[in-house]
């Protein structure tokens, strides 16, 4: 095991009727910036609990932060939050609200434009005001952690900064209830490959952290059906949010090495052509498995005997070589059976977005995985998998 810090401070505020609990979370004195999507929660009743819950408090609301939310909106909130003098920053709504509301509370005390904070990468020592959410999509763990993804529409980039935790995120699973299909299907996605890009490296790191990692994954592969047949059952839900939450705050990462490719070619299918975020894991997961098979292979068959209860027939190359495959083949099914198209073709994505990853990856000199040998060259060969 690798040695590390953890340090995890947002309070987790969980269960039915929480959201009244702001009026007690946020100090009396403070100005508010309430930031908001496009709309969901005016008709699911949040944006109605939210601001009973706030009647005594001074707060200005901010709404339009959009899915993978754009630089060009966040300057308008920063803007807005310099303006009406905010000093407390209050995000109600998916990771994109979240994310976008960590680059707001950074930017509303920050002289410069708000991309420098981007272009900075780590901001995670930098001045922020206090930030605390009220989730409604169970998804990307930036209810509790300290990550934000940031789209560039001028320059069509998206990138990862790390700012701070937020100090508490309020969970009400019956938040869910309204959320499209779609939504829910990218949620039990996005959770899955977290897990997977902390879990799907070497063997023999931490027994503790695989387990972990691996009751998540199985947790997620058995509850998607029951979500997909009634998603309005509170438990089933409950389960759900706390999982997503649980797979990208810190907790299975300890010590052990990480591979996050297939999150950064993803990001650039979104950047080039709007493809949803957890779409873009369903498809090159997949790829990145097939492609990095040999340094992988150990961990693939103990994630398939483990998770799909796929056992190895013997001890021979061949026995080894099925599992792999298999286990691989059961991943794809599982997104599958979420409704997503996990070919490129499918989504009309060919040739010319293959040479522009590869061609980004070598600018950016990434070598991304726990072996830094995914570059340009592997990007291309894990996108030609998923043709
Ligand atoms: O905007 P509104 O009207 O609220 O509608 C949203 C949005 O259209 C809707 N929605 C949310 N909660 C709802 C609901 N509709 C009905 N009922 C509800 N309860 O869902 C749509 C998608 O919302 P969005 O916030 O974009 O989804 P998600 O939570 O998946 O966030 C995606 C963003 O998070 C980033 C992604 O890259 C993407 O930009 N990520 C952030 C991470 C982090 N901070 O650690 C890690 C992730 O890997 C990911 O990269
Ligand atoms: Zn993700």
């Amino acid at each position: 095991m690798n040695n590390f810090i953890f340090h995890n401070p947002t309070k987790l505020i969980f269960g039915k009727e929480t959201i009244s609990k702001l009026t007690t979370e946020i100090p009396l004195d403070k100005t508010i910036l309430v930031t908001f999507g496009g709309g969901s929660v005016k008709k699911n009743g949040v944006y109605q609990q939210v601001t009973s819950a706030l009647k005594e408090h001074t707060y200005h609301e901010f709404w339009g932060i959009e899915p993978n939310p754009s630089i060009e909106t966040l300057r308008e909130a920063i803007a807005a939050g310099k303006e009406h003098k905010c000093d407390f920053v209050l995000a109600v709504g998916g990771g994109s609200v979240i994310d976008g509301s960590k680059l707001i509370a950074a930017g509303i005390i920050y002289d410069g434009d708000a991309w420098e904070l981007i272009l900075k990468r780590d901001y995670t020592k930098g001045q922020t005001l206090p930030l605390g959410t009220v989730l409604t999509l169970p998804a990307t763990g930036s209810e509790m952690n300290s990550g934000a993804v940031i789209s560039n529409k001028a320059t069509k980039e998206k990138f990862a900064f790390y700012s701070k935790h937020p100090k508490f995120s309020i969970l009400d699973p019956q938040t869910t209830y309204t959320l499209p299909p779609f939504q829910v299907s990218c949620g039990l996605a996005d959770t899955f490959v977290h897990v997977i890009e902390q879990y799907l490296t070497t063997t023999g790191q931490s027994p503790l952290m695989d387990r972990w990692a691996e009751g998540i994954l199985q947790t997620i592969i058995e509850i998607a059906p029951q979500i997909k047949e009634n998603q309005k059952e509170y438990e089933t839900m409950a389960t759900f949010m706390l999982s997503a939450t649980m797979g990208l705050n810190g907790f299975i990462s300890m010590g052990v090495t990480q591979d996050w490719s297939t999150h950064m070619i993803g990001h650039e299918l979104t950047a080039l052509h709007g493809l949803t975020h957890a779409h873009t894991l369903a498809i090159v997961l997949p790829g990145t498995m097939w492609v990095l098979k040999e340094e992988k292979g150990d961990k693939i068959v103990q994630f398939g005997q483990r998770v799909f209860g796929i056992e190895q027939k013997g001890t021979d190359k061949d026995s080894r070589e099925e599992a792999i495959g298999t286990t691989i083949n059961k991943t794809e099914q599982f997104f599958k059976s979420l409704g997503f198209k996990i070919k490129l073709s499918e989504n009309n994505i060919g040739e010319q977005t293959i040479k522009e990853i590869e061609k980004r990856f070598n600018k950016r000199e990434f070598k991304l995985g726990e072996n830094e040998s995914v570059d340009g060259a592997v990007a291309r060969q894990i996108l030609e998998h998923v043709k």
